[in-house]
């Protein structure tokens, strides 16, 4: 079978069986590669036509208790100079987003424990009774299911938490023993049955993924059916174990979106800021291929270069107001409108949970 036909076949089906989609992923030419992204822009468009949904990230605590081994951020890089925002300081971050147009707003932190539940749903419970027509999305990692039922319950209707990589051999090469991969699907599970919507993901290029990696995460989202999906290069970071290592392409990370696209027609995708660290039009060619939103910064510019979890990470010396512009353009320039609305996943909520069977 040529990859165009893998391509064709991925796009009705909405998979592949094993080995058609590992040489797909091994054997890619630049035409099959066009092929690829054209596929998945028109799957794309038929679920969310030419709009990119805008996501408000504000990174409000670097400080954190865990140390996985590729993150700038880790707890025993003593370089890290730490930070947590206060509770008004968040607010104020959502109004002025509020004001230049943003309807989500993303909160992302490292594990800090100074953040309690009663903390965390407090601040969550304020935005939503200040601005009762925007989403709130939290990304601050493992918690009990108590801690995400309370989220729920104070108004935070999605969650990030990407997976990382479901094979246990590998996720035990990137992160300390004390954390698991079952741990983190626990969580994944939690937040669904909660009623969250729920993202995972990964790295691409990650150290030490092959390509049964790459197939293992493809069949795992696939069948965990997830409303978002976070996926960027691993970039090294100079102050991390992995300093030398090198980082994910943009190709491949391009191929994947495109791959990802075809298997989750309703998925929402962000072209994340690693891409547009890799390549200056990193975000751009995401969007080309397949991806439907993006996340401009929203944090005061006077902490943006402390959450620096790659190195060269993008738009650190921005003013939130030209985050904003500079997407809208970028965007139109490439003949995509940046849409305002609060943009939920179209992913129905059917339960389809991770049985732990390997499919094909
Ligand atoms: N603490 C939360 C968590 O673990 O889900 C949210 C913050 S964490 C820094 C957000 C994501 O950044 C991680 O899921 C990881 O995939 C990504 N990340 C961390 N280090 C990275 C690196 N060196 N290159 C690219 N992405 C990285
Ligand atoms: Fe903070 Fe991984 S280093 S969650």
């Amino acid at each position: 079978m040529t990859n165009q036909l893998r391509i064709d076949r991925l796009r009705r089906e909405g998979t592949l069986p094993r080995e058609e989609m590992r040489r797909l992923l091994t054997d890619m030419t630049e035409e099959d590669a066009q092929v690829l992204y054209e596929a998945a822009r028109s799957v794309r468009e038929a679920a969310y036509g030419k709009n990119v949904y805008l996501r408000g990230l504000i990174e409000f605590t670097n400080y954190c208790r865990n140390d996985c081994l590729y993150c700038g951020i880790r707890r025993s890089n003593r370089k890290a100079q730490r930070y947590r925002l206060t509770e008004e300081e968040i607010l104020d971050c959502c109004d002025k987003g509020y004001l230049l147009g943003f309807r989500t707003f993303v909160l992302q932190g490292g594990e800090d424990p100074f953040f309690t539940d009663e903390k965390i749903c407090g601040i969550v419970s304020r935005i939503r009774a200040r601005h009762p027509d925007c989403a709130v999305t939290l990304s601050i990692g493992e918690r009990p299911r108590e801690s995400y039922e309370a989220f729920f319950a104070a108004g935070a209707e999605r969650y990030l938490l990407r997976h990382e990589t479901i094979r246990p051999e590998h996720y035990r090469k990137l992160h300390p023993r004390n954390l698991t991969i079952e741990n983190r699907v626990r969580c994944l599970r939690d937040l669904r049955e909660i009623g969250f919507q729920v993202g995972c993901g990964m790295m691409v290029g990650s150290p030490f993924q092959t390509v049964e990696e790459v197939l293992d995460d493809l069949y795992f989202m696939r069948e965990f059916r997830p409303h978002m999906i976070g996926i960027g290069p691993f970039i090294p970071h100079a102050d991390t174990p992995f300093h030398d290592r090198p980082a994910g392409t943009l190709e491949e990370t391009l191929h994947l979106l495109a791959i990802i696209r075809l298997m989750h027609p309703r998925v929402l995708l962000p072209a994340t800021t690693a891409l547009g660290t890799i390549h200056p039009l990193g975000r751009e060619m995401g969007i080309q291929a397949g991806a439907n939103v993006v996340m401009p910064n929203l944090s005061p510019a006077g902490v943006r270069d402390k959450y620096m979890l790659y190195d060269g990470k993008i738009c650190t010396g921005d003013e939130a107001a030209e985050c904003r512009r500079c997407m809208e353009l970028r965007m139109e320039k490439i003949g995509y409108h940046v849409e305002v609305g609060r943009g939920d996943s179209l992913v129905n909520r059917e339960p389809a949970l991770y049985s732990g069977k390997e499919k094909t």
